[in-house]
């Protein structure tokens, strides 16, 4: 669970600070989009390495998902016998939110990728002008969009916000004071992800990117 979600982790901080070349301006962020079909040339044909890097990605989430199930059937066989009364408030709410906070993000991934990436669900969706399809995705009237994706940038912020704390324990974190700071850790780390991320959309939607 740990070892797949911190390779998404790297891809999502990666990801974002791509996404920031927007506000350098629009033959920036096409030249990075474009860049990203050369990485790795000469050594590799063009667009190998981002197909590898496609298949690593799907394998993390494939890898991700079997461990949460395997944890889950562990955690029931450990009490077989179900409590007769069970207190509603346990953990945080980023803990208590990470299955379905999990399958929200999936489903927006899969419509990130239609609409960015395929361009299928885009008003612009023309692979040669990212810019242009990001700032067409955003347009003040088309707001629902923009809803959309700042639910599921939210709910990535609280599973990444349970997740790296989770992650740093099974990474060997036990002390009581190193628990606090594995907290704010993932707190800063989540903020600044959240916060990057929706940025896009927002300066977007307020005309300070066009
Ligand atoms: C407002 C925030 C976001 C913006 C503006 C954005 C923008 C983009 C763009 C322009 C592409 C296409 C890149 C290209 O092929 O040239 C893309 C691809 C992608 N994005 Fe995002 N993204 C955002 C948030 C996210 C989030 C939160 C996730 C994950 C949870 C994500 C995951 C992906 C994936 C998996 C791809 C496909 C990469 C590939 O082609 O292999 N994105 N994004």
């Amino acid at each position: 669970m740990a070892a797949s979600g911190l390779l998404l982790v790297l891809f999502l901080f990666a990801h974002m600070a791509g996404n920031l070349k927007i506000f350098v301006g629009a033959a920036s962020f096409d030249h990075y989009a474009h860049w990203l079909r050369d990485i790795g040339t000469p050594l590799l044909p063009r667009t190998w390495y981002l197909w590898l890097q496609r298949v690593g990605l799907t394998a993390a989430v494939v890898a991700h998902i079997a461990s949460a199930a395997v944890l889950a059937r562990r955690a029931r066989a450990a009490r077989p016998v179900r409590y007769a009364h069970r207190p509603k408030v346990q953990g945080s709410y980023a803990a208590r939110t990470m299955r379905w906070g999990g399958v929200i993000i999936l489903l927006f991934v899969v419509f990130h990728v239609l609409d960015l990436t395929t361009g299928t669900l885009n008003p612009v969706g023309d692979a040669q002008h990212p810019h242009a399809n990001v700032v067409a995705d955003f347009a003040p009237s088309r707001w629902y969009v923009t809803l959309f994706y700042t639910l599921a940038i939210v709910a990535v912020g609280f599973h990444l916000r349970h997740g790296i704390f989770s992650a740093l324990r099974t990474f060997g974190q036990q002390s009581p004071r190193g628990e606090h700071r594995a907290r704010a850790i993932a707190l800063v780390l989540s903020v600044v992800l959240v916060v990057g991320y929706l940025s896009v959309p927002f300066a977007v939607l307020s005309g300070l990117v066009s």
